[in-house]
């Protein structure tokens, strides 16, 4: 049946719109800018401390957000993804950015990285979330992640506690819109509330249980049955707890880890101020998004409720190589 799991984000992610959908999120949504600026700073921050970083698999890379910049910085990255659709996109912008010569592209999934041998990436990457679409396999995959990284790893998740106000609250999302106006059908997902938004809304305090005590956004049977149907269902989602995630990541051979939830300060900005510190003008922009998603780093490792972003994001250099602690 996790096969069948798994088939349902191979489908999802395969639509033939979203490569060119991936590519645009920074031009749509402000989470995203945020998120981005703040995964862009933990890999830049992991790569000034660890020395002779020269091999790099992003894991789930989707259309390169991390994967083309790595490649410019002179790295030889392995871009590994499910979807066509996203690989296609991928290699589109690798040519573009002239880093060609430095990408490997692989179709693959990330349940099946036993074929790679213990150490054989100096860093790992697996962000915004392909460890969650492959429920119950998901802790596998991570031990996976960690076996195969000689000396850092970087990994974002989906957060249980994040999506908890996320996914039960219809207007949420539409904080996060960039510009409801602009005539791009992504934006239609998240159609501004009305009156009734508020009058159709019902709190399903059963489902609401069920998502706290399993971490998965729906049942997981009635997700296949979509796709039986001929639907093409958002993924099964499994959100982690961020202890859950630090202890499976230790315990994996991690000594240190580093947690966050990237984006969760944000979330208490009001949209009009948050859209202006963001596109006042470019500089705003390259200043304030990484200080808004990061103000949070500190304290969310050790005051775990505080974590309301929507992802948790962890990183490690890999004491096992380097020696020290971060
Ligand atoms: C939200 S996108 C993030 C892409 C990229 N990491 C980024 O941050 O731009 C999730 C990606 O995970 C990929 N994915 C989902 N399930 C996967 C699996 N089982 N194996 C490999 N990739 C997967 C999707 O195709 C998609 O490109």
């Amino acid at each position: 049946m996790s096969r069948d799991y798994e088939d349902v984000a191979a489908k999802f992610w395969n639509l033939p719109t979203k490569g060119e959908e991936e590519s645009t999120r920074e031009t749509l949504f402000m989470d995203d800018i945020i998120q981005k600026a703040h995964i862009d700073r933990e890999i830049d921050s992991l790569l000034a401390r660890v020395t002779d970083v020269t091999t790099v698999l992003d894991a789930g890379a989707g259309v390169g957000r991390f994967s083309i910049p790595l490649a410019k910085r002179g790295l030889e990255v392995t871009h590994l993804d499910i979807s066509d659709s996203m690989l296609k996109k991928a290699r589109e912008m690798a040519e573009e950015a002239g880093v060609t010569d430095r990408m490997v592209f692989v179709k693959s999934r990330i349940t099946e990285l036993a074929g790679y041998p213990s150490d054989c990436f100096d860093l790992v990457i697996c962000v915004d979330a392909p460890v969650s679409y492959v429920y119950p396999r998901h802790n596998q995959v991570l031990r996976d992640l960690v076996r195969i990284a000689r000396k850092a790893v970087v990994v974002s998740v989906a957060s249980r506690l994040g999506f908890f106000p996320y996914w039960y609250n219809p207007a949420q999302k539409h904080q996060y819109l960039v510009d409801q106006d602009s005539g791009n059908p992504i934006l239609k997902w998240y159609p501004p509330p009305t009156d009734q938004t508020w009058e159709a809304w019902q709190p399903d305090f059963e489902d609401q249980r069920r998502f706290l005590d399993t971490g998965l956004l729906e049942d997981p049977d009635g997700v296949v049955a979509k796709m039986e149907r001929g639907e093409t269902p958002w993924p099964v989602t499994y959100c982690f707890l961020p202890e859950e995630l630090a202890r499976v990541l230790r315990e994996a051979g991690l000594q240190d880890v580093r947690l966050s939830g990237p984006g969760a300060l944000s979330r208490t900005v009001p949209q009009p101020v948050l859209k202006k510190l963001l596109f006042v003008n470019l500089f705003a922009r390259i200043l304030v998004a990484p200080v808004v998603g990061l103000i949070y780093i500190g304290a969310v490792g050790s005051v775990v409720w505080l974590d309301l972003g929507y992802a948790l994001l962890v990183s490690s250099m890999l004491p096992k190589v380097i020696g020290f602690l971060m």
